[in-house]
């Protein structure tokens, strides 16, 4: 048998733990797909003495001097499933400029700092994989890295974060606010203790620009990816979008545009959405993710499965791990970095979107004329308009509720027309303003 393929792990706790039991029960298998024994060389942790459980593996493994590990002469590959920017990136710029290959599930780093990870794969000539980073266990960036190389990337729409979709999810089946369904999702485990990665959306974009980058091979940063969170939706945002056979999801965007010079460029975005019940996405439940891929030739594509959790994660991990021992035995290297295009990422202002806007309104003669206005004065196209008496403690006698869908605007037309509209006598409040996807 050739000799092992010897790998640094650098993490043991939900993924790391899970990588470690994988290698165990499966390691008569992973060695004849892979052509020689995966071995474990040593594992960092933070604290060594932490209870880990009935773990198959010998404690002398462990290490908290996971430079030391990194650097040594008889480790291929490392596998990191630490997380963060710092001393993440540091170990894995000097893993790769060594020449070893790199495993991660980092997408923190990955969306911040990229660049500086292929830069040192490149130098050192080993291989630099990901696959868990974005949408766990979904076989998905291999996908737009190799099976759609030979095709266009027009458009990724996505539900990239578990926790998020758990509690939209929760709030459309069962009415219930934002505060109240975080609080199921705590209780369940799906929330942190500190949710504000996910509920604010840094997680989501931090996998929007890991995806922009391979779709449209261009570096994209989690500082280019627009940003909006999910605790401003309510519980009404959510009832309109039933009225008008929607749902609500948190979607990460990347798209294809020109300028106004018509040069190409891309946009990226995170926030919350409209998107009919009949669309794809919309049926994307519980703590599950999708990603829906638009392409010239291929089509539409839909990737399903779970995004998060320690199995899962670890099978993304393995995979990885596997196809880059693999490249090492035959002496090989994956395709490195594909960003030649360099598109530069346009303003959120210039994305081309739809809203759907609920006002409170007094209910006399003259009003739509006044609202219709605002919209024309910034060249918004109204596509349709609803009006519903007001109802409940919060409408007054003589007000209506104007529920007006627009027409594909830039973003900053469209908010330029709900700030005037604030700014209207007839206009009691702007109840609700999301934004539209998918069709309607
Ligand atoms: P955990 O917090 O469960 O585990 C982190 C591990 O890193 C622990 O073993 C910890 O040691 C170790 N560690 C932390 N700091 C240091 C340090 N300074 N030196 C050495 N070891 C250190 O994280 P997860 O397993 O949940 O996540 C790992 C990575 O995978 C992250 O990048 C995450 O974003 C990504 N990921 C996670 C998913 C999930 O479902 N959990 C899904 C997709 C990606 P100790 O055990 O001693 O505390
Ligand atoms: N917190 C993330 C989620 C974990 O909820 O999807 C996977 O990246």
């Amino acid at each position: 048998m050739t000799s092992p393929v010897r790998l640094a792990l650098l993490g043991c706790g939900t993924v790391g733990a899970e990588v470690v039991r994988l290698l165990h029960e499966q390691s008569a298998d992973l060695a004849a797909r892979v052509g020689a024994p995966l071995e474990i060389a040593g594992i960092a942790v933070r604290r060594i003495g932490r209870d880990r459980g009935d773990l198959p593996v010998d404690p002398a493994l462990f290490t908290t001097d996971a430079l030391g590990l990194i650097k040594r002469d008889d480790v291929d590959v490392v596998v990191e499933v630490v997380g963060g920017i710092e001393p993440a990136r540091g170990w894995l710029v000097e893993a790769l400029r060594a020449g070893k290959s790199v495993v991660t599930a980092n997408k923190a780093l990955l969306a911040e700092d990229g660049g500086a990870l292929h830069d040192a794969a490149a130098e050192g000539g080993g291989d630099l994989y990901y696959e868990a980073s974005v949408a766990g266990a979904i076989p998905l960036l291999r996908p737009l890295r190799e099976s759609l190389h030979g095709d266009r990337i027009t458009r990724v729409t996505g539900i990239v974060n578990g926790t998020t979709n758990f509690i939209l999810s929760a709030m459309h089946a069962t009415g219930a606010g934002f505060a109240e369904a975080l609080e199921e999702a705590t209780e369940l485990g799906y929330a942190e203790a500190d949710p504000t990665a996910d509920v604010e959306g840094f997680d989501a974009a931090a996998k929007a620009a890991i995806l922009a980058s391979l779709a449209f091979h261009s570096r994209v940063a989690a500082a280019d990816v627009h940003r909006e969170g999910i605790t401003e939706v309510t519980a009404a945002d959510v009832a309109s979008a039933k009225a008008m056979g929607c749902t609500i999801k948190l979607l990460c965007i990347a798209a294809r545009g020109a300028d106004g010079q018509g040069r190409e460029t891309v946009s990226v975005r995170v926030h919350p959405a409209m998107i009919p019940v009949t669309h794809p996405l919309a049926s994307v439940g519980d703590a599950f993710n999708a990603v829906f891929v638009e392409a010239e030739a291929a089509g539409q594509l839909m990737f399903y499965g779970r995004g998060a959790g320690g199995a899962p994660t670890a099978s993304a991990v393995l995979g990885d791990v596997v196809a880059v021992a693999r490249n090492r035995l035959a002496g090989v290297r994956a395709a490195s970095e594909s960003a030649y295009a360099d598109l530069p990422v346009r303003p959120m202002g210039e994305a081309l979107t739809r809203y759907h806007i609920s006002l409170d309104v007094a209910d006399r003669p003259g009003v739509l004329e006044s609202v219709a206005g605002v919209f024309a004065r910034h060249d918004v196209s109204i596509a349709t308009v609803r009006q519903v008496p007001a109802a409940g403690a919060a409408g007054a006698a003589g007000d209506a509720v104007l529920v007006i869908v627009t027409h594909v605007a830039p973003d900053a037309a469209l908010a330029a027309t709900v700030r005037e509209l604030r700014g209207l006598d007839i206009v009691r409040a702007v109840a609700s303003v999301l934004r539209v996807e998918g069709g309607l």
